[in-house]
């Protein structure tokens, strides 16, 4: 079982989209997956079709400790893919929190429990370093950042990359930087290329080859409670998802 954090935090980069769409095409070819909705907005969760009734556990339950991960995960309407909903009161929890012992280390221990449930377990992070993202992240073996090409993305990755290392250095050694995804990308706006080139040059192999286009279908996915994989199958961001899950399978077994 692989833990991997989706983060950036920066808002609106392409973290849930990312997250749900690399698990639909890892579910596809019979990976058994996990995404948990770690962001109180619940993007990930909604984005599914997943209307949560009172009753239903959230990933806010298991960092608190009231239920345990595997107790909380749900099924989507895909195979082999499940997740953990978000719910509003996620985030209280910083401020819960506060006096906890170990207060770093909630969520990875929580998902102890989940033994070998999963191939892969995808946590879609809030845009913030807050105590939330550092339990993600000290929970994870690796980290995906998607980057949108824009103006002083290059200085918000640098900042990101101190905060890895620092949870790196306190909290977990393990974790590493799987990869850096270019999302929203327009071909025909020039910025977009010369930060490409830039990020490109500073990161090198960290980056992956596939870049994620800007497209009206993936905006339009969510609002349908649907992947943009399941949505418009055949559209150019479904077919870049599908490409970035092979290339990430590809480097996995290069690692
Ligand atoms: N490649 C794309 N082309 C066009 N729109 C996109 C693309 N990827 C994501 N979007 C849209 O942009 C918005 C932000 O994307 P998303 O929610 O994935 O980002 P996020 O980083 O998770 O945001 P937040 O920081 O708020 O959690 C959403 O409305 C989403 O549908
Ligand atoms: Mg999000």
């Amino acid at each position: 079982m692989k833990i991997i954090s989706i983060a950036n935090r920066k808002g609106g980069v392409g973290k849930t989209t990312t997250a749900i769409n690399i698990a639909t095409a890892l579910s596809a070819i019979d990976k058994r997956v996990l995404v948990i909705d770690f962001d109180p907005q619940g993007n990930a969760t909604t984005s599914l079709g997943i209307v949560k009734n009172k009753e239903q556990m959230s990933s806010y339950d298991v960092l608190v400790g009231r239920c345990d991960a595997q107790t909380a995960a749900i099924a989507t309407d895909l195979p082999r893919f499940d997740i953990i909903p978000s719910a509003p009161d996620l985030a209280a929890a910083e401020i819960e929190l506060v006096d906890v012992e170990k207060r770093e280390y909630v969520l990875r221990e929580a998902l102890k429990t989940l033994k070998n449930s999963y191939d892969y377990v995808l946590i879609d992070c809030p845009p913030s370093l807050n105590m939330i993202t550092i339990n993600a992240l000290v929970a994870s073996d690796s980290v995906i950042v998607p980057l949108q090409c824009e103006f002083l993305a290059l200085e918000g990755l640098a900042d990101l990359m101190k905060n890895i290392n620092a949870i790196k250095r306190n909290f977990n050694p393990a974790l590493i930087l799987q990869g850096i995804v270019l999302t929203m990308y327009s071909k025909q706006n020039n910025l977009s290329k010369m930060i490409e080139a830039d990020v490109r040059k500073y990161f090198g192999c960290k980056v992956y080859d596939t870049v994620i286009p800007r497209s009206v279908r993936i905006a339009e996915a969510p609002s349908f409670g649907k992947p943009i994989l399941v949505y418009d199958f055949k559209s150019t961001g479904a077919q870049a998802y599908i490409e970035l899950a092979k290339e990430f399978l590809k480097r996995e077994k290069e690692i």
